[in-house]
């Protein structure tokens, strides 16, 4: 069954929401097969996938390839598709059309942008033009050179009030859930507790409605100098399991044992027979 918004903003008081990244059809494959609520394809995409130091450099086409290729398994998970920086800062018009790109061609059920009150035209807008917005509050990967760093918010009391004052907002504006990121687990705790919309955290403690992680994180597909976010669990370590996957495979390529007669096509001896002329071919080109 397709998860839509309203089975989502449902499932607050009932059970806890499951969100993964995706950026692919076989792990967007794999998101509705282990029945993931929500598949976000985040920005987390130009460093996890592309190899970028920070988020700041992906564009809407990129994402939009990215987009294309979760949609194309048909997951029942709601596919978010996360506006990258400087898509939704420059105009409402813009804003509108970047959006109803993920929406029209990227098959996307939603969009996410980051910030509270800074936002507040361009949800308001996005939410007239029907496309449902999910925010992100607290630390906001692309605010980094604001930010001067990537630091926990929401640490002091008048900050805590902020996060949720903006929180409040984005409420109203008509977000239908908002990712809590970095953010103390007790300030995380009492804004889930005094919102009508879902909260999904990273950083942010397990009293959210609901949990996100970077896929890339999860399975541990990042080599062993990559320092991973305090928040990150690595259930898997498949960067580990693919150099041994293909370590054998050059073994076996080099000692001929792979591909062997089972992953080989073999003629019946009749057919074998009748090749016999196409050898003799081969040896008149080559004269
Ligand atoms: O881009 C991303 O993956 C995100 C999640 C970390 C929430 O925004």
């Amino acid at each position: 069954m397709k998860k839509t918004v309203p089975y989502i903003v449902g499932l607050k008081d009932k059970r806890v929401i499951s969100m993964i990244t995706a950026y692919d059809y076989p792990t967007s494959k794999a998101a509705t097969v282990s029945e993931m609520d929500i598949i976000l394809v985040g920005d987390s995409l130009a460093q996890v996938v592309l190899g970028h130091d920070d988020t700041l450099s992906i564009t809407v086409e990129e994402m939009l390839h990215h987009v294309k290729a979760v949609s194309n398994a048909k997951p029942d998970s709601l596919v978010v598709a996360d506006m990258p920086y400087m898509s939704y800062h420059i105009s409402i018009e813009e804003t509108i059309r970047n959006a109803s790109r993920f929406i029209k061609e990227g098959k996307a059920d939603a969009v996410k942008i980051e910030g509270g009150s800074k936002r507040e035209k361009v949800v308001r807008a996005l939410i007239n033009a029907e496309i449902p917005v999910m925010g992100h509050l607290g630390l906001t990967p692309q605010s980094k050179n604001i930010m001067g760093g990537y630091k926990i918010q929401g640490k002091t009391l008048d900050l805590a009030k902020e996060l949720f004052e903006d929180a409040l907002l984005l409420q109203d504006l008509g977000c239908f859930s908002i990712v809590l990121e970095g953010v103390p687990t007790v300030v995380a705790q009492s804004i889930s507790e005094n919102l009508g919309i879902p909260t999904i955290g990273i950083g942010a403690g397990k009293y959210t409605d609901g949990q996100v992680l970077v896929i890339h994180d999860l399975v541990g597909m990042k080599s062993k100098e990559y320092i991973d976010a305090k928040f990150v669990k690595r259930f898997d370590n498949q960067f580990d399991s693919t150099v041994k996957a293909l370590t054998q495979f050059k073994s076996e390529i080099e000692a001929r044992d792979f591909p062997s007669e089972e992953h080989s096509y073999i003629l019946s001896n009749n057919a074998e027979e009748s090749l016999k002329e196409w050898k003799k071919e081969i040896k008149k080109i080559l004269s």
